[in-house]
């Protein structure tokens, strides 16, 4: 990393610097932690307050869905030292010369400027690294807890939910690679986060394997996904047992002989479908077990820790996650546990009736459109469009746009663009910036994940505009200025 010749010791140094003003407010003032609501921003939150309590101080934490006018005006009359995580480097601007305590920001956008003015702050793109797969807030509140004495035994699994929540693992491996394998790494020496190469199935530490099969949110099985029943009977076919004893199986108890039969097993089941692609299907790749958790818990797969926490922040529960990332257990956990058992319910009521209103899936050339207006709660777009941007719906080519009605008179919008698509300079964040901002809204995002705002009587306006800046920038013209 250090040899890349990037800003990584500068980094380094920007992270200790962070720690310091952190200990300098806290030891006169109670700490504002402002997060973002998913579990990139839980995690980065509870980072940041087990550095707090470490410094012997005090804090507050706010969890927030986005950061728009609204919150920013509220932001400017906080009289508390803030620490924002997961948001604000796109806002600098108005937030610089407004927060009378002090305001540090911890984000892993694309900053919207080169110089914070008074605000201080942490981003992996002002030192050449990329805030979408290198590392997200939660790793760099990591960096933050690391360099000012925080027990990394406690804060590097935290971290490791963080970005794997945040997607950046998505590769072919689904691996953390860059900044994000470091903090792998340091889980692992210490013996906290252990890596290897499995079944990638949610629930592979506690869900029956034909639960785990039949809500895959990996790519939906034919037949399978959605069908317990079926998924039950494959296994019975394919000779592998659901139950030891009175007790049901789960993945990570098959051998390596059965996950073997079961991977033939699913795969000719696409097979009809899509010769082609069989072989490419993303079963398998990197696990990240988190040691000190029992197994059978939700929180020991460190993708269902990150899913339980994103449950939690879109249905207005983060405190809650934030509670679970600093170590409470029991009832909260219980709680946790029925809060994204309701959740997961409505993301598969959202996805059976985007499948199967009539419409609601449109194609415009290589957009594919997902109509969710009065279908799909705003609170579930990001959700379900990282679902269907995972589905077989998608090509290389395409671009996932989907909308929810967020407002009376406007529209919110989730883009999701497949690397592939990135590697020929197709920026959704690009592109939805300059499409929303031409029409009155507001977007902005990363390369692969993006979203706006805009008003709902210019919907087609928008995806003709997308539709155009596409062709521009996979023509290699550039994206139009916003
Ligand atoms: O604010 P923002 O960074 O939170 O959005 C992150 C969301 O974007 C994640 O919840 C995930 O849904 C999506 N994402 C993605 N691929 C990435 C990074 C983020 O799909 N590499
Ligand atoms: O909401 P969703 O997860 O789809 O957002 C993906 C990314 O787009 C996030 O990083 C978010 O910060 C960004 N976004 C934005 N402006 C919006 C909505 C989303 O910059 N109005």
């Amino acid at each position: 990393m250090a040899d890349k010749g990037r800003g990584f010791n500068a980094l380094l140094s920007r992270a200790r610097e962070v720690g310091e003003f952190i200990r300098d407010r806290a030891e006169r003032d109670e700490i504002l932690i402002l997060g973002h609501l998913d579990a990139d921003g839980i995690t980065a939150t509870s980072l940041i307050a087990m550095l707090v309590r470490l410094m012997g101080g005090s804090f507050q934490t706010r969890s927030l869905e986005q950061l728009g006018p609204k919150e920013l005006e509220e932001a400017a009359s906080i009289e508390k030292p803030v620490v924002m995580v997961d948001m604000g480097s796109g806002s600098i601007s108005t937030l610089s010369g407004k927060m009378g305590s002090g305001l540090v920001v911890i984000d892993h956008h694309v900053p919207e400027r080169d110089t914070a003015g008074d605000v201080l702050q942490l981003n992996p793109h002002e030192f050449g690294y990329e805030g979408h797969w290198e590392i997200s807030a939660s790793g760099l509140a990591y960096l933050v807890c690391k360099a000012a004495g925080v027990n990394a035994k406690s804060a590097a699994p935290v971290a490791v939910v963080g970005a794997l929540a945040d997607l950046q693992d998505k590769n072919n491996e689904r691996k953390l690679n860059s900044l994000n394998s470091l903090i792998v790494n340091d889980g692992i020496e210490l013996g906290v986060v252990e890596e290897k190469e499995d079944l990638l199935f949610f629930g592979r530490e506690t869900r029956p394997i034909h639960k785990a099969l039949a809500n895959s949110y990996i790519v939906p099985i034919p037949n399978i996904t959605g069908n317990e029943e079926a998924a039950y009977i494959l296994l019975n076919n394919l000779g592998i047992k659901v139950k030891e004893g009175e007790r049901w199986r789960t993945i990570s108890e098959l051998s390596e002989e059965e996950k073997k039969k079961l991977l033939v097993g699913l795969m000719t089941l696409f097979a009809d479908e899509l010769k082609a692609q069989v072989m490419d299907l993303p079963f398998v790749g990197k696990v990240y077990n988190l040691l000190r958790e029992d197994r059978r818990s939700p929180l020991r797969d460190a993708r269902e820790f990150g899913y339980l926490l994103n449950s939690l922040g879109r249905t207005g529960r983060a405190a809650l996650g934030v509670a679970i990332c600093l170590g409470v257990r029991g009832r909260v956990l219980e709680s946790a546990e029925e809060a994204s058992r309701e959740y997961s319910a409505k993301i598969r009521d959202s996805l059976n009736k985007v499948l199967n209103v009539p419409g609601a899936v449109a194609r415009h050339g290589n957009l594919v459109v997902i109509r969710g207006e009065g279908i799909i709660d705003a609170n579930l777009l990001s959700p379900v469009a990282n679902m269907l941007s995972n589905s077989l719906m998608m090509t290389e080519d395409s671009l996932l746009l989907a909308f929810a009605d967020q407002t009376e008179d406007t529209l919110k919008v989730s883009a999701r663009a497949p690397e592939t698509l990135v590697r020929r300079g197709i920026s959704a964040g690009n592109i939805m910036a300059a499409s929303a901002s031409r029409l009155g809204g507001q977007g902005g995002g990363h390369p692969v994940a993006a979203g706006a705002s805009i008003p709902k009587k210019q919907l087609q306006k928008f995806i003709e505009l997308v539709m155009e800046q596409y062709e521009r920038a996979a023509s290699g013209q550039g994206q139009a200025e916003a």
